[in-house]
């Protein structure tokens, strides 16, 4: 069920499979009425439809070859039953009408509740579950595989149900006047069948190709687009623009292949009608002159086999709808079906929930991202409520990793993390990831105001707002923006450094008045004069919190209380600035990496030694 990491590549459903049926069928609910409505009117216009060639063939056998009659009756009877079929025409008209609005409607509603469903069931998922879906994949779940399964719903679903109806009419006229003229007809319906799974054969397997080779196309659009500036700067526009050169010509060819199954099968089916046509002429037209038949029967069978042929006609162009409909179907059950590996706590547990203090326990915690590549091994650590405590380690050793855990955006693989002597399994999420504030390096701003962006699902409180920012004293950085709180940030609207967006997400994490603070390099992009702002800041922050600090510059952590060391997913040493500096440690060496960096910071050939050590701490 589980199928994470699956490939969409070539991946299409098949219009048998009932699951899909069942499962769409759950959204129907609700509709049924309307449901009912639809077929109702199908109903109608199918008879209707079927009615004009029968009209047809009574004005032509009682008006205009019944030569017994006087000519002015057969006129005026010509006259009314021309009115009758206009009429009739009407009736489809109207019927068709509102029977295609009403499917419309009934499907936008359908695909409004499926895509609401989906948005909010993919919210729930855990962030290992986005690390293995591209957010593009994602995307596309809720646009174009709604949009298809939409198209499929109302061109589809409702032309085979009006189709399937239509040709049970069919034969039902065609034996009402003439049984064994219909016997012959029969024939058509086998060799149909075959031809549309023969067809359906390749096409499939054509479709496969195009599908699999426009999503090597998007994954590579997607990809370049995303580094427009990578391959700019790098002047790679050239051989990407040879990639993808080759890729929409594959695609090209591909299209080619199912553009000649289409090509041999419609004429195909032409020939097959007309082969119907010049059989009722050949055999109808003798059961006319055996009197078996009159000649307005005749006319009417060929209009009747017209019908017959049609949705024959249609079906190779409703195939490809349906094909990547039940491909979306699929992968949005899939979708659907993906379950959060994280268990919520079980409700006993947290029914006891209280404030929490903001000590910290990890114990014996191991964990790994993938099965076999162990990140974190057996971390044991304790930080007291109210203690301040730095975390250090080359890129990669797993301090972010750390952070990810204490929030529970993992859980760890082996042993226990607690938060005030409770398993953070126990602690309702909500609540654990109010207490606990993370500003992290890459920080999400949404299209809105600075106030919005601070506040976020918070009550609002301009007080409180003011007195963080006096506090912390980041009031400076508000005044600079020309609408104060007020201004609109984020896509479209005034774009923040990083600096800033960290200033600010500083902010957003003490609105929420967290116990326990951590702050994931959040100086590493800031400037000098952001830097002086955020330091006091985040001094005023730590008041009264427990704080866990992952630094960017070691020099900003020496006045915590403890340092942490880790060096690949291990706790290595721990201990005050002096007391680590005051022996052959780690640490001394990474202080010592660090000052030696801050001199040549602006030189670009730093030594081979390091140069590696300078891509670790500019993570
Ligand atoms: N989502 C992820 N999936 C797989 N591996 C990851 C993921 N995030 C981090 N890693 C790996 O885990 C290791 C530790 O990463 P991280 O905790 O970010 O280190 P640090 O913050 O100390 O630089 C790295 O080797 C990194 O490649
Ligand atoms: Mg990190």
């Amino acid at each position: 069920m589980h199928n994470f990491g699956y490939s969409e590549e070539g991946q299409v459903g098949s219009f048998g499979d009932a699951h899909i049926w069942r499962r769409l069928l759950v959204y129907c609910r609700g509709h049924v009425l309307g449901m009912g409505g639809a077929v109702a009117l199908s109903l109608v216009v199918t008879a209707a439809t079927l009615g004009l060639p029968r009209l047809m063939q009574l004005g032509i056998d009682h008006y205009i070859v019944a030569d017994s009659l006087d000519h002015a009756v057969r006129i005026a009877g010509l006259g009314q039953t021309a009115l009758y079929y206009g009429l009739l025409v009407g009736v489809v008209f109207a019927a068709t009408f509102a029977q295609v609005v009403l499917l419309e409607w009934i499907g936008q509603s359908i695909m409004q509740r499926l895509r609401q469903h989906l948005f909010a069931h993919v919210l729930t998922l855990d962030l290992s579950y986005f690390h293995s879906q591209p957010a593009g994949r994602l995307v596309t779940r809720l646009t174009n595989d709604i949009q298809n399964m939409y198209e499929m719903f109302t061109s589809v679903m409702v032309t085979l149900f009006n189709d399937g109806l239509k040709l049970a009419g069919i034969f039902w006229f065609l034996a009402m006047m003439n049984g064994r003229l219909a016997l012959v007809m029969a024939v058509f319906i086998p060799l149909a069948v075959v031809v549309t799974v023969v067809f359906s054969r390749f096409a499939r397997e054509k479709f496969r190709a195009i599908r699999s080779q426009m999503s090597k196309i998007n994954s590579f659009l997607a990809e370049s687009l995303a580094g427009v500036s990578v391959v700019q700067s790098f002047g790679g526009q050239g051989r990407s623009s040879q990639t993808h050169c080759g890729l929409t010509q594959e695609y090209l060819a591909r299209s080619f292949g199912q553009i000649r199954v289409f090509g041999a099968f419609m004429p195909l089916t032409e020939l097959m009608g007309s082969a119907a046509i010049a059989l009722i002429i050949w055999y109808g037209g003798g059961e006319v002159i055996r009197r078996h038949l009159t000649i307005g029967e005749l006319a009417a069978f060929i209009s009747y086999m017209r019908l017959f042929f049609q949705p024959l006609r249609e079906l190779s162009q409703k195939y490809s709808i349906v094909q990547s409909a039940m491909a979306s179907a699929e992968r949005i059950f899939q979708t659907l079906d993906a379950r959060s590996a994280m268990q919520a706590p079980a409700p006993e547990k947290t029914a006891a929930a209280v404030a929490l203090t903001g000590s910290i326990e990890f114990r014996g915690v191991h964990f790994a991202y993938q099965p076999d590549q162990p990140i974190l091994t057996d971390i044991n650590l304790t930080i007291a409520s109210g203690e301040t405590v730095a975390l250090v380690g080359a890129t990669g050793a797993g301090k972010s990793t750390l952070i990810s855990l204490l929030v529970r955006f993992y859980d760890p693989v082996q042993g226990q993390i607690l938060i005030d002597g409770r398993d953070v399994r126990d602690l309702p999420l909500a609540a654990l990831r109010q207490r606990v504030g993370i500003i992290m390096q890459d920080i999400f701003i949404m299209p809105d105001t600075v106030r919005a962006n601070m506040i976020l699902d918070q009550p609002p409180d301009e007080a409180r707002l003011a007195d963080i920012l006096s506090q912390t004293g980041l009031q400076p950085f508000i005044d600079r923006l020309s609408q104060g709180l007020d201004t609109r940030i984020g896509e479209g609207a005034l774009n923040l450094s990083l600096g800033e967006k960290q200033l600010l997400s500083f902010v957003r994490a003490l609105y929420r008045n967290p116990a326990i603070l951590v702050l994931d390099e959040a100086t590493a992009s800031i400037d000098t004069e952001s830097e002086n702002l955020l330091e006091e800041a985040i001094a005023a922050g730590f008041r009264g919190r427990t704080s866990l600090v992952i630094a960017h510059r070691l020099s900003t952590i020496r006045r915590v209380d403890r340092i942490i060391v880790m060096d690949q997913g291990r706790i290595v040493e721990q201990g005050s600035h002096d007391e680590l500096m005051g022996r052959e440690s780690l640490y001394r060496a990474l202080v010592r990496l660090d000052v030696r960096m801050d001199v040549r910071e602006h030189d670009q050939f730093a030594g081979e030694s390091l140069s590696r050590k300078e891509q670790a701490d500019s993570d």
